[in-house]
């Protein structure tokens, strides 16, 4: 079957073939990942310059690899060192990507399927783009790690910003009422008076003390070691009846399950790849290599298509 399609596709190789089937698509996937939001001022991950070669450089984080900065049992371990280097990456005044603002520019003309992102910064959204899956999650929430307690990511920024570990206000609140029912155990142990749980039997301090700490809040981005949220296999399992064009721009498809995008939609579904720097290990069908900002934005002159101006993106 892939050597089928490769007969069938190894006709399209160039820009001419990249711009005849935007010309011609009607339900274009954009897989995107850190290569769009550099140009915004934010690092991807693991150019040279990138930010686990930062990380690494750094040291400072006694970190075996970079990558356990977003690793879930390294963040249960030692939760400090995830807010201590959290407000580096925090979504604040940054502007979309003439990427952002061309997704933008598909979906205002009726030919985006979806944009599926990796990337947790949520500037898509502040271009504007309403069909955006953010594969990786974002700041936009932030969940506790023992009750689930989901909360707006407003209320963990001062944390964030001011690096320290935001606990559940949800279970601080039993904790403390836990706490206030083993004083009053105490008290009225000390009175002669047990007290009797509502079967009857005489309440042990024990049962009252729960016992444990307040949870921990954590962003609700998706680290290594955490299930992607079910939406991304709804998305993929609806969209890959109807899409007809996949562009990846600005990722390395180093990290599954979102670079299995490729293989799980149809293979007679032709692939453009948009990025600095050539991939190895799949082979879309065809390769514009260099910066994405300035490939988008000579792709869409000789469309006749006008990118949106950052002026022109709706501000939240
Ligand atoms: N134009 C085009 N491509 C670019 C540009 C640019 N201006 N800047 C960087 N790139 C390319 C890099 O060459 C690289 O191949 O974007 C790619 C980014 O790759 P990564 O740094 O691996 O980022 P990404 O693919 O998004 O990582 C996926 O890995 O660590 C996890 O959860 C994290 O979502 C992230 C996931």
């Amino acid at each position: 079957r892939v050597l089928r399609r490769r007969q069938r596709l190894s006709h399209l190789s160039s820009l001419e073939d990249a711009l005849n089937l935007l010309k011609t698509s009607k339900n274009i996937i954009v897989l995107s990942g850190a290569g769009i939001s550099t140009s915004c001022g934010i690092p991807d991950f693991r150019s040279s310059t990138g930010l686990y070669a930062q990380l690494q450089d750094e040291g400072k984080y006694e970190l075996d690899d970079p990558q356990q900065m977003f690793d879930i049992h390294y963040f249960r371990e030692r939760p400090e060192v995830f807010y201590s280097f959290a407000k580096q990456i925090y979504p604040s005044n940054f502007v979309p990507s003439p990427c952002h603002r061309w997704i933008k520019l598909l979906e205002d003309k009726g030919l985006l399927l979806r944009n599926y992102t990796q990337n947790i910064d949520t500037l898509e959204s502040l271009a504007g783009v309403e069909k955006v899956l953010q594969c990786h999650g974002s700041f936009k929430t932030a969940s506790c790690l023992r009750c689930k307690n989901r909360v707006p990511g407003q209320t963990i920024e001062p944390f964030i910003m001011s690096q320290h570990i935001p606990y559940c206000p949800r279970c601080q609140e039993e904790v403390a009422q836990k706490q206030q029912k083993k004083d009053q155990l105490k008290r009225s142990k000390g009175k002669g008076k047990a007290r009797w749980d509502e079967d009857g039997e005489e309440e042990e301090e024990e049962d009252i003390w729960g016992g444990g700490e307040p949870g921990i809040m954590k962003p609700d981005i998706t680290f290594f070691g955490q299930a992607l949220d079910s939406e991304f296999d709804e998305c993929l399992f609806k969209d890959r009846e109807e899409v007809d064009l996949l562009v990846i721009i600005g990722t390395s498809l180093k990290v599954a399950p979102v670079s299995e995008v490729l293989t799980h939609i149809p293979h007679s579904v032709p692939q453009i790849y948009i990025n600095l720097t050539p991939v190895h290990h799949v082979k879309p069908d065809i390769c514009l290599l260099g910066d994405a900002d300035s490939i988008v934005t000579d792709l869409s002159s000789r469309l006749g298509w006008t990118i949106p101006s950052p002026a022109a993106v709706p501000q939240p």
